[in-house]
């Protein structure tokens, strides 16, 4: 029997897991990634963890067909390089060329986001659907395509880079850890949240907020939920720009669903039916037809199932 190997780099653990041909995950394992160690030691961990999960497992090394990596950042999809991963510290990492001498394998590189949209579309709330768009909201704002099945990568592997699309009005616009002006994420990632929370803090706003030591997404979430006038303006300042760029992509692209996942997804409906509504606003009717906005369902394994999906899935 063939196994695959998906492993999922983040800033803080990488995750691993062993999945079979229809994408079940048999087995998962999670290591730091030691980003404060550089970037050396990263790709070092990459490859140390997918051997060890192999070793740990009832698996032998010779059933893997493949080890699929997801990882953050701005990449040369093809030749599996990361040219710039702005939460990770890298730059200009030859990933995949790394790890085919380490592991001596088939190794697939691809996009965080774009990977857990495979996920996602194979084994999540995408299943049997060809066509959906997924964001993931968490440190950044993640985006991932599938069209037809498959991940929607572009001609510069920039296809589906949702969190960076400059949304915000110029008056109001704040500048992104890419560089750029008002990007979607600098307003509805966990970052982008918080960073919102404690302006209003600190500009005295009456808030429940000032209470809170560390802010956390969540707890501007829950205020929001309890009627927190400045947590609600926030919250729906996130879910505007969301549901926008919906709105946009049901043009561009017309998928059949919209899989949101991520920490901040985890609010449900009362985030959900905020990005309803302004996606229902703006979008042409015959665009939004019969098209759903719903929460992702593999949580926090989508990333590894979906990179072990980019072996079998090509
Ligand atoms: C990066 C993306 C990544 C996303 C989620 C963004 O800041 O540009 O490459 O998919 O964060 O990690
Ligand atoms: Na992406
Ligand atoms: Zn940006």
């Amino acid at each position: 029997e063939k196994i695959y190997v998906g492993v999922d780099v983040g800033g803080t653990t990488v995750k691993v897991g062993i999945c079979d041909a229809e994408g079940q995950l048999l087995h998962t394992f999670e290591g730091a990634t030691e980003v404060n160690k550089g970037q050396d030691a990263v790709l070092h961990n990459i490859a140390k963890y997918a051997k060890m999960i192999v070793e740990e497992s009832s698996y032998a090394w010779e059933q893997v067909d493949g080890v699929g990596v997801g990882i953050a950042g701005f990449l040369d999809i093809p030749r599996g390089y990361v040219k710039y991963s702005a939460n990770l510290g890298l730059r200009d990492a030859d990933l995949k060329g790394y790890l085919e001498q380490e592991l001596q394998k088939t190794i697939k590189v691809n996009n965080d986001a774009n990977v857990a949209a495979l996920g996602e579309a194979w084994a999540g709330a995408g299943r049997g659907v060809d066509h959906c768009v997924c964001y993931t909201l968490g440190t950044g704002v993640g985006g991932g395509i599938i069209i037809e099945g498959r991940i929607v990568e572009g001609f510069a592997s920039m296809a589906g880079e949702l969190g960076h699309i400059a949304i915000v009005p110029d008056l109001e616009a704040i500048q992104c850890g890419c560089g750029k002006m008002g990007c979607l994420e600098t307003v509805s990632s966990a970052t982008g949240i918080i960073r919102m929370a404690k302006d209003a803090v600190e500009r005295g706003d009456r808030t429940t907020l000032a209470e809170v030591d560390e802010i956390m997404a969540k707890d501007v979430m829950d205020a929001a939920k309890a009627g927190d006038e400045v947590a609600n303006r926030i919250i729906s300042r996130a879910a505007f720009y969301l549901g926008k760029s919906m709105s946009m992509m049901a043009i561009a692209l017309n998928p059949k669903c919209f899989i949101v996942g991520g920490g901040v997804s985890k609010a449900g409906d009362f985030l959900f039916d905020q990005i309803r509504e302004v996606f229902e606003k703006y979008t042409l009717d015959q665009a939004k037809e019969g098209v759903t906005i719903v929460p992702a369902t593999l949580g926090n394994n989508a990333g590894v199932v979906g990179a072990a999906g980019l072996i079998l899935r090509g």
